[in-house]
């Protein structure tokens, strides 16, 4: 078991480079999207085995429906399938699952099977495992702006008196931590819409590696190194 010397509290990841791990390979895309959801099985229980707080793990952003609709009934497809293999060792690891993003956008299925596996875990109090489905930064930042004037145009809060602590609050990720530690896979280096209220002080890390060939040792490295940064959150 590899001991690290300062863990972050919460990771996020976004799972890039399955499509280019499938051509290399010459594969059909869902095949890559097959062999990433091997790795995020790997990854997630490394993170609970080491005692990580939260996870969060980038995969559908509202984007993504542009996809050809092959691709994304392949998607929609192994997040069923995800749900209904791993929802028993998850729960048995005290995994407690949130879905970030809107559900009720979701095909019927999917959206019963997140809500099942949210309310069957709810209580658990291990790993905290974010999964990003139907998922935007910006839409998540307007939705927790209208619940906010709603409140103040019930007379509830006053608008000068809102705080970025409220702001959070109404957020998917309401209780949790700040993102730590942000790795993107393969090489890009942009957020894409991901956590953006959430990253604000976040260390960014971009391993070059394709997400189906993401590893452990690949995983700790990128821990490690997290371990070895000095962050100052605008001090000195
Ligand atoms: C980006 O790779 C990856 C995605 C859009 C989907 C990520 C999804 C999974 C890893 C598996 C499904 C999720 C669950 C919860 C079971 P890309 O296709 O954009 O790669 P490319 O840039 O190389 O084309």
């Amino acid at each position: 078991m590899a001991v690290f010397e300062k863990l972050p509290r919460h990771v996020a990841i976004i799972m890039d480079g399955n499509g280019r791990w499938a051509k290399k390979h010459k594969m059909k895309v869902a095949m890559g999207h097959r062999q990433g959801t091997e790795t995020l099985r790997s990854i997630i229980r490394e993170s609970s085995d080491l005692g990580i707080e939260a996870l969060s793990l980038y995969a559908f952003s509202t984007e993504n429906w542009k996809r050809e609709a092959q691709e994304v009934e392949a998607l929609m497809g192994l997040i069923l399938e995800f749900f209904s293999s791993e929802i028993d060792e998850l729960d048995e690891k005290n995994v407690c699952i949130r879905i970030l993003g809107d559900k009720e956008g979701l095909p019927e299925k999917q959206r019963r099977a997140l809500y099942e596996a949210e309310e069957r875990t709810a209580a658990n109090t291990g790993l905290k495992l974010n999964i990003a489905i139907n998922y935007g930064g910006r839409a998540e930042i307007v939705r927790a702006a209208q619940q906010l004037a709603q409140k103040a145009a019930a007379g509830e809060i006053r608008p000068e008196e809102i705080t970025e602590e409220m702001m959070a609050r109404e957020l998917y990720t309401r209780d949790l931590p700040d993102v730590d530690l942000m790795i993107r896979t393969s090489g890009e280096m942009r957020l894409s819409n991901f956590l953006l209220y959430q990253c604000a002080y976040a260390e960014f890390m971009f391993p070059a590696v394709l997400w189906p060939d993401f590893d452990l040792d690949a995983y700790h490295e990128a821990l490690q190194a997290f371990g070895n940064r000095e962050r100052r959150f605008g001090g000195r």
